[in-house]
């Protein structure tokens, strides 16, 4: 284990059976259509890859790069487009890829968007949810795991962009953000 890691929350393997059975339910869910599955960089990228690939139906995928965190643990409550989609929209059925809901302000936001834009419809599936942190009115349609109000890192999740490439979730000793604020 990483030496920055109190706890390992969610184990590679149950992340692992968790993207089979999402994408078992997603697969029968989208039968017959051809989804566009948007993933939120850069925290969505490894819950995508590994998601998609347990969904044998065609599918486009696209990026979108929305930040709100900045450096800091909690969210400084603004989004900013930092790379859009290069697919249209309109009249499409979209798959949000999130790795984790916390205050719900970046899906708030581009759902707000993905309907302006007028979308046929609109799913979201996440890897974690965190529904302590919640301010905005944003409900998932899949989830894999609800997570305790701590700061989590690993699988896609960063603090500072450091851990993303961890495989397992885990739980950040608090020394080391402490060690960072001074
Ligand atoms: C994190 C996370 C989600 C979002 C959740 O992304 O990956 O996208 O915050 O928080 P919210 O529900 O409070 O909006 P971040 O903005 O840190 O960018 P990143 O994915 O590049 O780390
Ligand atoms: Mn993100
Ligand atoms: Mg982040």
């Amino acid at each position: 284990m990483h030496n920055d890691i109190k706890e390992v929350l969610i184990s590679e393997e149950e992340i692992a059976q968790k993207c089979k059975e999402l994408g078992k339910q997603l697969a029968e869910e989208y039968d017959g259509r051809f989804p566009l599955a948007i993933g939120v960089l850069k925290g969505a990228m490894p819950f995508m890859s590994d998601i998609l690939r347990r969904i044998e139906i065609p599918l486009e995928m696209d990026f979108m790069d929305v930040s709100s965190y900045g450096g800091g643990t909690t969210s400084s409550g603004e989004v900013k487009i930092v790379k859009d989609l290069d697919t249209k929209v309109e009249g499409r059925d979209l798959l949000i890829i999130e790795d984790i809901i916390d205050s719900g302000l970046t899906l708030s936001y581009l759902i707000d968007l993905f309907k302006y834009r007028k979308a046929n419809s609109i799913k979201i599936v996440t890897l974690l949810d965190k529904p302590a942190g919640r301010t905005a009115a944003i409900k998932a349609d899949m989830v894999g795991f609800e997570v305790p109000n701590e700061f989590v890192v690993g699988y896609g999740l960063d603090y500072d962009e450091i851990y993303r490439n961890l495989p397992y979730i885990g739980v950040l000793k608090p020394e080391v953000y402490s060690e960072k604020l001074k």
